[in-house]
This record gives C-alpha cells, sequence and structure tokens, in this order.
C-alpha cells in the first residue's frame, strides 16, 4: 500500500474480460465517489489475443505490476487458437503463471444462490431449490495436483508414443488448503443450509488414488484440530450427484485442483450459472480475483454478458483487503457493495439473457453502481 492507498493491478484479459472488468470499475469508482483516495487502479494488457497481436503473453510492465499489487482483478483469459509454440494457452502466464508464482494456493468459489435469481437446472425443475438452500463455499487446492507443470510428450520420428501428466499431492499443499477451508468454516456464520451445523466435506477419490488417501489422511489430521467442526467425507463421482440433489448440505468444500475446477462449475448452476461463480485465489501474501466464466468468444463485444460474477469478485477482494489490512472503511465498502449486489438482484432489475431478461452488461453495471451511490457510505 502506498499513500495513495491499495494499489489494485487489473488485467481485463480477453473476449468478454475487458466487458465485465469496465463494469467492475464503475463499481469501484461509485463507492469511491467521496473517498477517492481507498485505491488506486492500473489497467495492464495481457492475455491470449494480445499475444496473437503481440507474440508477448503479458505487457512487460504487467507481471511485475501484479507481483508489487495490493490485490489484483482478472477478467478472463484464453482465445480460440490462441496458444503457445508448446500447445499451451496463450495468456496462461496471467492466470496459471501467477497462480504458481504467487503462491495463491487457495481457489475460493462462493456458491450461493441470490434470491431474485434463477438456478440453470433445466426447465423443469424450476421451483425445486429455494435461495435458502444454496449457501457454500468451495475451496480448490490451487497449485498442484494435475496442474503442476510437470508433463510431456514422446515423440517417435514423427510420430507421438506417449503422454504423462503428473499428478502431485503435497503435504504442504494439501495442508496449508485443508486448513484454510477448517478457518473459513469457523468463520462463516450459518454453517450449513440444512442443520446449521459447520461442515466441511473432503471431496476426493481415495478409493483409488494415493494422492487422494493422502489428502484424506491430511483432511483428518488437520480437521481434528477443529473439533467444533464436523468433518464429511465424498467419493468425487458421489458428489456430483449428492451436489444437486441436496445442495443444503453443504457448508465448505475442500478439494483437490482438478477435481475442484469440474465441481465448481457444477456448482455454479445451482447459483444461477457461471455468470454468478466468483472466485478469490488466495495465498498468504498476495491475492487475484475472478469471475470464473472466461472468456466466452462467442459474446463477446455484444454488452450481454452477466456481470454480476465480477461485482461479486470485486467484493471478495474488498473483503480481503479489508481482513488483511483491518481496514474498517474497506469493510463497510465490501459490506455496502453486498448490499447492493442483493438489493438489485430481489428486485430482478438487473437480469441479463442468461436470466431471461433485456438487460446488458453496462445496464447491469449502472443498476449497481445506482444502489451503491443511493446507500451511505
Ligand atoms: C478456471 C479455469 C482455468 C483452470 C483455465 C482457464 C486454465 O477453467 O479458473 O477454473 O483450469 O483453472
Ligand atoms: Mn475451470
Amino acid at each position: 500500500m502506498t499513500s495513495a492507498g491499495y494499489e489494485i493491478a487489473l488485467f481485463p484479459g480477453d473476449g468478454t474480460g475487458p466487458e465485465v472488468l469496465a463494469e467492475g470499475r464503475k463499481i469501484l469508482d461509485a463507492l469511491a465517489e467521496g473517498d477517492a483516495s481507498r485505491w488506486h487502479l492500473t489497467e495492464y494488457a495481457g492475455g491470449g489475443q494480445y499475444y496473437q497481436r503481440t507474440g508477448r503473453e503479458v505487457e512487460p510492465e504487467g507481471l511485475d505490476a501484479a507481483h508489487r499489487a495490493d490485490a489484483i482483478l482478472l477478467g478472463a483469459v484464453g482465445w480460440p487458437g490462441a496458444s503457445l509454440p508448446n500447445g499451451d494457452l496463450a495468456g496462461g502466464a496471467l492466470v496459471l503463471g501467477l497462480r504458481q508464482s504467487l503462491d495463491l494456493y487457495a481457489n475460493v468459489r462462493p456458491c450461493k444462490l441470490y434470491e431474485g435469481v434463477q438456478h440453470r437446472i433445466s426447465d423443469g425443475f424450476q421451483k425445486v431449490w429455494a435461495p435458502k438452500n444454496v449457501d457454500m463455499v468451495i475451496i480448490r487446492e490451487n497449485t498442484e495436483d494435475l496442474y503442476a507443470p510437470l508433463r510431456g510428450r514422446l515423440r517417435r520420428a514423427d510420430e507421438t508414443e506417449l503422454t504423462v501428466d503428473t499428478r502431485v499431492i503435497t503435504r504442504k499443499g494439501a495442508e496449508r488448503v485443508v486448513r484454510y477451508a477448517f478457518e473459513l468454516a469457523r468463520k462463516r456464520a450459518r454453517g450449513a443450509p440444512e442443520d446449521g451445523v459447520k461442515r466441511v466435506t473432503c471431496v476426493d477419490k481415495s478409493n483409488v488414488m494415493e494422492g487422494c488417501r493422502f489428502f484424506r489422511e491430511t483432511f483428518d489430521r488437520v480437521g481434528k484440530e477443529y473439533p467444533e467442526i464436523e468433518r464429511d467425507y465424498a467419493y468425487v463421482d458421489a458428489f456430483t450427484q449428492w451436489l444437486i440433489r441436496q445442495p443444503e448440505h453443504y457448508d465448505v468444500v475442500v478439494a483437490t485442483n482438478m477435481m475442484g475446477d469440474i465441481i465448481t462449475d457444477l456448482a455454479s448452476v445451482l447459483q444461477g450459472g457461471m455468470g454468478f461463480a466468483a472466485g478469490g485465489n488466495i495465498g498468504d501474501a498476495h491475492a487475484m480475483f475472478e469471475p470464473v466464466h472466461g472468456s466466452a468468444p462467442k459474446h463477446a463485444g455484444k454488452n450481454v454478458v452477466n456481470p454480476f460474477a465480477t461485482f461479486s469478485a470485486v467484493e471478495m477482494m474488498l473483503r480481503w483487503l479489508g481482513e488483511r489490512h483491518a481496514d474498517a472503511a474497506l469493510l463497510r465498502q465490501s459490506d455496502r457493495l453486498e448490499r447492493a449486489i442483493v438489493g438489485v438482484l430481489r428486485a430482478g432489475a438487473a437480469r441479463t439473457y442468461d436470466q431471461g431478461g433485456p438487460v446488458s452488461t453496462t445496464g447491469a453495471g449502472d443498476a449497481v453502481a445506482g444502489a451503491i451511490r443511493g446507500m451511505a457510505a
């Protein structure tokens, strides 16, 4: 932090990323009115499209800025046809690279269905889930597992003979993410919607994989330090049906990286779709916040996508900064944004196409910025 306030590095990235990030900025500007010194926003270029134009994944100052910033806000990365010579995602330096280089080990993905939002399970089930049934946080390990950059391809003559992806689960990696989950469960006021019990569910495939057995052993060892929190277990295959059949059972869920990637997209259906899914990539010294939906190339440039995931990402960012710096004013700002989001959604005042409404991306941003202005700071 400098005298100018918190330094926030913004990476709009690809596709719809810049559109939703512009709305995130609009919200931050509305919050900062009359209090403009609290944060300082700087945008940096990067991503797959930037790579196609320049041959670089991120502008040179961008990565330094990410390391220096108090927090990072990312739009989305990935563009059809944009890949590095080795086949990796161009722009991956931003999302996967920063997760590694800033050691952002906990990927925190809340899954909460707000009043006024329709879940996205097929139309036949419109009335099944009430908002009160869906209020969990999924914690995905974010630095190892199949995402460890230990992979390769063996070619003989011109033919690929063999490919390998190495699944790495370490004591340190498992322990810190499991601890993060139990600490979060301790802080959450209400526990699981079903019964109010504070519960952490370990999602794994420990009936088959050694790494998962170790992850679950670690879960038990660390979890014993939290006797007031229930330890709960699910094999990932069974979890996918329980998640949909009884979401009210879940409070905090912890999973390894790849399984966490998959189950959080599934869970987003319960909260109204990817348009509402926000994530925080959190480490001990740095954090990066993002809407989880990605660059959505087919919607890019049309001003139609749902920016609420970005608003929730901004809210998470302000809360993380406020807690980290014991900054009560910032915590009040994040509460204020939450109230604005809840109010606008409850009123059905900003339904974008994915919710069957006519409101544009910028229209939804205007609605939430207006709600913020109508509220005391
Ligand atoms: C996510 C995304 C990323 C991931 C992609 C863009 C590499 O799907 O954040 O969930 O796989 O982690
Ligand atoms: Mn994903």
